[in-house]
């Protein structure tokens, strides 16, 4: 089986109503990215963070998977799909997608402030500041903020140098070091980019630009390529 690679940003759950960062001038949901979603704002007002990522939570439990999340399912019949998600909400498991590598976390986790590895899932519940894990460990949200590393990486650098299809689906491809993965796509790697907003600023050899919407574009997408391997 080929495999096709995803690498899906903001603008992929846009149609489920989760607003996008770019879109909103720099804000996520009316608060400034660095305050909510960095170390700093981190340690200078953890209960608002915490609060923050309580709504967001909500939030999630009350949309839905769109179209595109769909279809990106539909296509593990033919091929090895694998999707590399900036996104921190579940919609894509929701749809059904069976491997999905999370650059910056999970909204639906909260880990250990002493111990990285310690996860643990807390679905769509309220977690007030102070809230300690089994060993007594005061939790954070499962985010990855600026100002820290990005564990998932490495293996989305060895899942895109393995894609024979490269798919780039509503992310402005502002924010490193996931905007650099495309870099590591093999040269017969076939590539398409899927973004109402962007035509033609990226120069990308081969890249083939589909100026629609995740929901619009990405059944259309799947259908071809199902049909190529049918
Ligand atoms: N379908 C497809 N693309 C869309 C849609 C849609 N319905 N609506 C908007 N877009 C596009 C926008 O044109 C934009 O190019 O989605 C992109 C969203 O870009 P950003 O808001 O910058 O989101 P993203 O690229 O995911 O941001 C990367 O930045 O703040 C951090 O950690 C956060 O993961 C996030 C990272």
């Amino acid at each position: 089986m080929p495999t096709v690679v995803v690498l899906s940003g903001a603008g992929m759950s846009a149609e489920s109503g989760i607003k996008t960062f770019r879109d909103s001038n720099g804000l996520w949901e009316n608060h400034d990215i660095m305050t909510v979603a960095s170390m700093e704002g981190w340690y200078k007002n953890p209960e608002l963070v915490t609060e923050f990522y309580n709504q967001r939570r909500a939030q999630l439990a009350e949309v839905e998977p769109n179209a595109g999340h769909i279809a990106l399912k539909h296509l593990e019949s033919a091929y090895r799909t694998v999707i590399i998600t900036q996104n921190v909400d579940d919609l894509h498991e929701r749809a059904g997608s069976k491997h999905i590598v999370h650059l910056h976390g999970e909204l639906t986790k909260m880990r250990s402030t002493q111990y990285q590895s310690d996860v643990y899932e807390v679905g769509y519940d309220e977690k007030p500041y102070g809230t300690l894990c089994p060993k007594g460990t005061l939790l954070r949200p499962h985010i990855v903020w600026f100002g820290e590393a990005v564990p998932m990486m490495d293996e989305a650098i060895k899942l895109t140098q393995e894609a024979d299809i490269f798919i780039i689906v509503g992310t402005s491809l502002e924010v490193y070091p996931a905007a650099g993965l495309v870099d590591y796509t093999r040269s017969d790697c076939k590539k398409f980019l899927i973004d109402p907003n962007r035509h033609s600023e990226l120069k990308m050899p081969g890249l083939r630009v589909i100026s629609d919407t995740a929901a619009k574009a990405l059944p259309a997408l799947v259908n071809q390529l199902l049909a190529e391997q049918a």
